[in-house]
């Protein structure tokens, strides 16, 4: 295969979105907006790729640590599309071969869409190739002019088009494939005479044109995957479409989802076959979720690894907790970060947990924290029962054995254990440890005030 590396557009601020963060950061169905199309042209082939930053350079860099194939340019000012191409060429030195441009705004863009203009491109011997879409409503796009063949001439922008142009209904996407001799040795040749005083990178087609190279245009089957997001509406709806398009892999691969249009998962979640999810749910951070699952509505998921067969019941809120197999939780449970849930474990309405290690079989069917523990198999927690892991100061560890039976409204004040096969009686305040196979009880012994209510009645 010929070599191929990619620049992505990303210097500008993205003024439309009105927000603090650069446009290009934010996150879309659980990616950096950038990342979508970098991770197209990773898919179509490229190496490197050149990423030109400008505006929060250090995120937009820093979103990308570590992956070897990417490399940043710095474009001081934001003097238009061609100046901001000129700045990446200097971290392509030395390569030959083709080069695609995009903009780091297009989330919908998919490696497919990016191969067949590759090929498109060779196959034609171009050198430079534009992708094009048929828009109802072109307003705001550079229109692409042909001539009286059908052949492409040039790309004029909205500010620049006279009324004809103005009707043209091909735009530009902005996204492009282009000889790397061709790109080297003509992009210092455009110029900024255009009512933006911009170096606009499309006039490298006409430039392409006056000599006489191949110049073409493919249209995109598909115009949604063109479409830039430069509002939050327009950030809503490429979220939508992403989702949409997430959901029905999920579907196919045999996950039903009662109402894939309010089921929210992000990239990188995996879920097992005949698993069901009811709509409202919310599921991201690289979540693994087993076979024959059922998770009904609006449950929040989040890092999370999920065995087969579990049952997540309405509005829990489950953050990077390991379950095993045939655990139910909820309703109205939330795991916190670091729980992990051996099989068979019940974790009922109104449970926290938080770092916790609950063996397979135990139970904490209500009302309960369980912080800092450590409890084993077949343990069975009361009603109400709080462990008291926080001296205002440090955390403290609860130890409680297999079999053990903690009757309700427990306090266990850690640090403290308690021994395999003991039982603490309803009301206990445990602040020692309890030896194995004992009973545990601190109750104050009951006085019983006979006619005492009768007295104070006026
Ligand atoms: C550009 C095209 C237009 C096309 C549209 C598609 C030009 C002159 N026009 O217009 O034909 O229909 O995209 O969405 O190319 N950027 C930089 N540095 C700059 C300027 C821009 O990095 O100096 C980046 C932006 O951050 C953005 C991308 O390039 O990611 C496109 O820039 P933008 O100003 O949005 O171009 P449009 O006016 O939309
Ligand atoms: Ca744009």
């Amino acid at each position: 295969m010929k070599s191929l590396a990619s620049i992505v557009l990303a210097a500008g601020k993205g003024t439309r979105m009105k927000s603090g963060l650069i446009k290009v950061l934010h996150p879309v169905a659980g990616l950096p907006m950038i990342s979508w199309p970098v991770t197209a042209a990773r898919d179509a082939g490229s190496d490197p790729i050149v990423l030109v930053i400008g505006h929060q350079a250090n995120a937009v860099q820093g979103a990308f640590r570590g992956a070897a194939d990417i490399r940043c340019a710095m474009q001081e000012e934001q003097l238009g599309t061609g100046h901001a191409v000129a700045c990446a060429l200097d971290a392509l030195s030395g390569f030959r071969g083709t080069v695609l441009i995009l903009c780091g705004d297009t989330p919908l863009l998919r490696p497919e869409t990016l191969k067949n203009l590759l090929a498109f491109h060779l196959d034609n011997s171009a050198a430079v190739t534009v992708l094009t879409a048929l828009m109802d409503d072109p307003y705001g796009y550079g229109r692409i002019v042909r001539d009286a063949s059908g052949r492409v001439s040039r790309i004029v922008e909205q500010k620049d088009a006279d009324p004809e142009e103005q009707e043209i209904r091909e735009i530009n996407s902005g996204i492009y494939c282009m000889d790397s001799d061709f790109l080297f040795s003509n992009i210092n040749g455009i110029g900024n005479d255009n009512a933006q005083g911009e170096y606009y990178l499309t006039d490298l087609l006409a430039l392409a044109v006056r000599k006489e190279l191949t110049c073409l245009a493919l249209q995109a089957v598909d115009a949604d995957e063109i479409m830039g997001v430069n509002d939050r509406a327009q950030l809503a709806r490429a979220g939508r479409i992403l989702r949409r398009r997430i959901n029905r892999e999920h579907m196919l691969n045999g996950v039903t989802l009662i109402d894939p249009d309010h089921t929210y998962i992000d990239h990188g979640v995996t879920i097992g076959c005949d698993t069901t999810i009811h709509p409202g749910c919310r599921i991201e951070g690289g979540t693994v979720i087993g076979d024959g699952c059922l998770i009904d509505g609006n449950v929040s998921i989040s890092g999370c690894r999920i065995g087969d067969d579990c049952h997540i019941k309405a509005a829990s809120v489950l953050e990077e907790s390991e379950l095993g197999e045939n655990v139910a939780i909820g309703p109205m449970a939330h795991l916190r970060p670091g729980t992990t849930l051996g099989s068979g474990v019940k974790i009922g309405n109104f449970v926290e947990t938080k770092k916790i290690v609950m063996g397979a079989g135990s139970k904490a069917s209500h009302l309960t924290y369980l912080g800092d523990a450590e409890i084993g198999r077949d343990v069975n927690i009361g009603c109400g029962t709080i462990t008291c892991n926080y001296d205002g100061v440090n955390k403290h560890r609860t130890v409680i054995g297999d079999d053990v039976f903690i009757g309700s409204d427990v306090q266990l004040v850690a640090p403290v254990t308690v021994g395999r096969n003991s039982l603490v009686a309803a009301g206990t305040t445990v602040t020692t440890d309890v030896p194995p196979d004992s009973l545990a009880i601190s109750r104050v012994p009951q006085v019983n005030k006979e006619g005492w209510r009768l007295k104070k009645k006026p």
